[in-house]
């Protein structure tokens, strides 16, 4: 099973403080880290810990941070033969305060923006070979759609985690096979006032929502939801939990289609990567998912 990744690399500065600062306040941090980040680096770099055969597409800078991120990316046996290096500009940058069991994040994109239709032309055959693309919210948001359209249309299945959220359009929606928002996320795109399980039912075996410390819930008919309850544990650094779960969802999904099966082995997956800091850092392997299953 081949899995593909487009998406984003970062550097992340993780930036750990008693609290996360309000509007206009300063707070002393304590310490600061640098750390592999990127939602879509991370997907692919939790589906590769686990065993998956992961390629990543994406763009780095010609800058010591990209020559760390490809280092980073081979490390984990991630193909990236694809990956392409631009030159003058910047590798892509978060920063993130971790505090109060939770973070902010600010991402300044420099080459993930370089992931254009054009490049995506440039990859395509290769790409279409994928049995399942995951994709997120870190590149340009034309070069989803044209993705999201070139999948439905080579018949290939794709999984987006419309994270940051942007709104997606209805009739795209109909064309993603595994859509994953937070629940931040679902109500940008289906409105403030939404109703959980009745969105959940219209969509289902499709729409899967995550729901933090709560864990996570799908809609298996038109009538049943299934909630699958978070795992308590001792939480360091909540960033890139979400990328955890999405990356051990398609790894397991992938293989026998089975979403329930799947998402209580990403919870687990999702809840042992809190345990350490940085988004990379806790992500674990197969015997370890399965040790907690
Ligand atoms: O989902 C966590 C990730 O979001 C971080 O690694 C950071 O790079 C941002 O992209």
């Amino acid at each position: 099973m081949r899995i593909s990744v487009v998406g984003s690399a970062n550097m992340d500065m993780n930036i750990l403080s008693e609290r996360i600062p309000l509007k206009g306040e300063t707070v002393k941090g304590t310490d600061i880290e640098y750390r592999f980040g990127g939602k879509g680096a991370n997907q692919a770099v939790a589906m590769a810990k686990l065993g998956a055969e992961v390629v990543f597409y994406g763009c780095v800078g010609d800058d010591e941070n990209g020559l760390k991120t490809i280092e980073n990316l081979k490390k984990e046996r991630i193909d990236i033969n694809n990956l392409k290096i631009i030159s003058n500009v910047p590798t892509g940058i978060a920063i993130i305060t971790v505090g109060e069991n939770d973070n902010t994040i600010v991402v300044v994109p420099g080459a993930n923006d370089y992931v254009t239709k054009e490049y995506v032309d440039s990859v395509k055959k290769d790409l279409l070979e994928s049995d399942l693309i995951v994709l997120q919210n870190e590149i340009p948001f034309e070069t989803i759609e044209y993705l999201i359209n070139i999948c439905y249309e080579n018949g290939v299945k794709v999984l987006l985690n419309p994270a940051p959220a942007l709104k997606v359009k209805e009739n795209l929606l109909e064309k993603i096979t595994y859509l994953t928002p937070n629940e931040h996320e679902t109500k940008l795109i289906f409105g403030e006032n939404i109703d959980i399980e009745e969105i959940l039912k219209v969509y289902p075996n499709k729409l899967i929502i995550t729901l933090g410390e709560e864990g996570v819930a799908f809609a298996k008919d038109k009538d049943t939801i299934i909630h699958i309850s978070g795992r308590k544990t001792k939480v360091v650094d909540t960033t890139g939990a979400g990328d955890t779960l999405n990356g051990a969802f398609a790894f397991k999904v992938i293989e026998n289609g089975n979403i329930e099966e799947a998402l209580k082995f990403a919870n687990v997956a999702a809840s042992i990567s809190t345990e350490k800091l940085g988004a990379q850092t806790g992500m674990p392997t197969l015997k370890k998912v399965l040790e907690n299953l």
